[in-house]
């Protein structure tokens, strides 16, 4: 697959289908059959690949099948494929789809399909978030607890009636904390963006149960619960939301918030990995 055009943009294409093609692609590219754990790096966790252990092959994402882009779109960043010091298989996405490019859900969650198609049964999503905790100053990782979808959007077609109690795996988040006992949890909400949200609606989010306001994630959870993954989420808290900071909120902020972070986090998420 090295051509524009995306298979799943053609709307009467099966969606696990083209998962099980780009998991083909993956295992013939990488030399790697199954997959044991995929990883989501977002704005913040691009180094923890380079600590969870050897990487054995890393394949532009545009050679695999369904992440390919149209041209103007550029760079669709790369899978890599690594081999832990306990010999588990780990295959690292390195750049997600994001619900607000408006290419589909299908898209979005095409990464997470694609590794449940290549065997991986343990989802690990990060990203970078604002936070409504006061106490959560910017560089700071937190767990996430579970989450609420306010795209008004699904990953999930037809009558396809999914449980989502326990979605984000208490057992993984446990053994986060035996690796950071000091990890803070709490409930990721994801709006559309690509708009930061108001301080209204960071409110809004804030009373209805939310504690960590971010543009991804959730329909890739709902994704990989559908897959039968079990999921670990991080947010890594790059500003504090609007209005709970008083400040303009700035994408310069986030990604430097994120830098600075990057070392700390990278190792913590490496080794909450190797200790899976
Ligand atoms: N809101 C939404 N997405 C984000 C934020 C935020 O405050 N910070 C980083 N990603």
């Amino acid at each position: 697959m090295s051509d524009t055009s995306n298979p799943l943009d053609d709307p009467t294409a099966d969606p696990f289908a083209v998962a099980a093609e780009a998991a083909a692609d993956i295992a013939r590219l990488t030399g790697v059959e199954r997959h044991d754990i995929a990883l989501t790096l977002g704005s913040g966790w691009g180094r923890a690949a380079e600590l969870v252990g050897e990487t054995t092959a890393t394949i532009p994402a545009s050679e695999v099948a369904g992440f390919s882009a149209p041209a103007l779109e550029g760079h669709v960043g790369s899978l890599r494929s690594i081999l832990t010091p306990r010999g588990k298989r780990v295959l690292v996405i390195g750049a997600r789809t994001h619900y607000y490019e408006g290419h589909g859900v299908r898209r979005v969650v095409h990464s997470v399909r694609t590794a449940a198609a290549t065997g991986a049964k343990t989802m690990v999503l990060t990203n970078g978030a604002g936070g409504i905790r006061p106490s959560w100053k910017p560089g700071t990782p937190v767990l996430i607890s579970d989450h609420i979808n306010l795209t008004g959007d699904s990953p999930l077609e037809g009558a396809t009636f999914i449980d989502l109690t326990d979605l984000y795996s208490m057992r993984l988040r446990d053994l986060a904390r035996t690796i950071d006992p000091s990890l803070d949890e709490g409930v990721y909400c994801q709006f559309r963006g690509p708009q930061y949200e108001t301080p209204a609606e960071v409110q809004m989010a804030k009373i209805i149960g939310g504690h960590i306001v971010g543009m991804s994630t959730a329909l890739e959870a709902i994704a990989a619960r559908q897959a039968g993954m079990e999921i670990l989420g991080f947010s890594l808290i790059t500003n504090m939301a609007a209005g709970i900071q008083t400040t303009p909120l700035s994408h310069k902020e986030v990604i430097e918030a994120g830098q600075l972070a990057e070392p700390v986090i990278s190792s913590l998420l490496a080794r909450v990995i190797g200790a899976m």
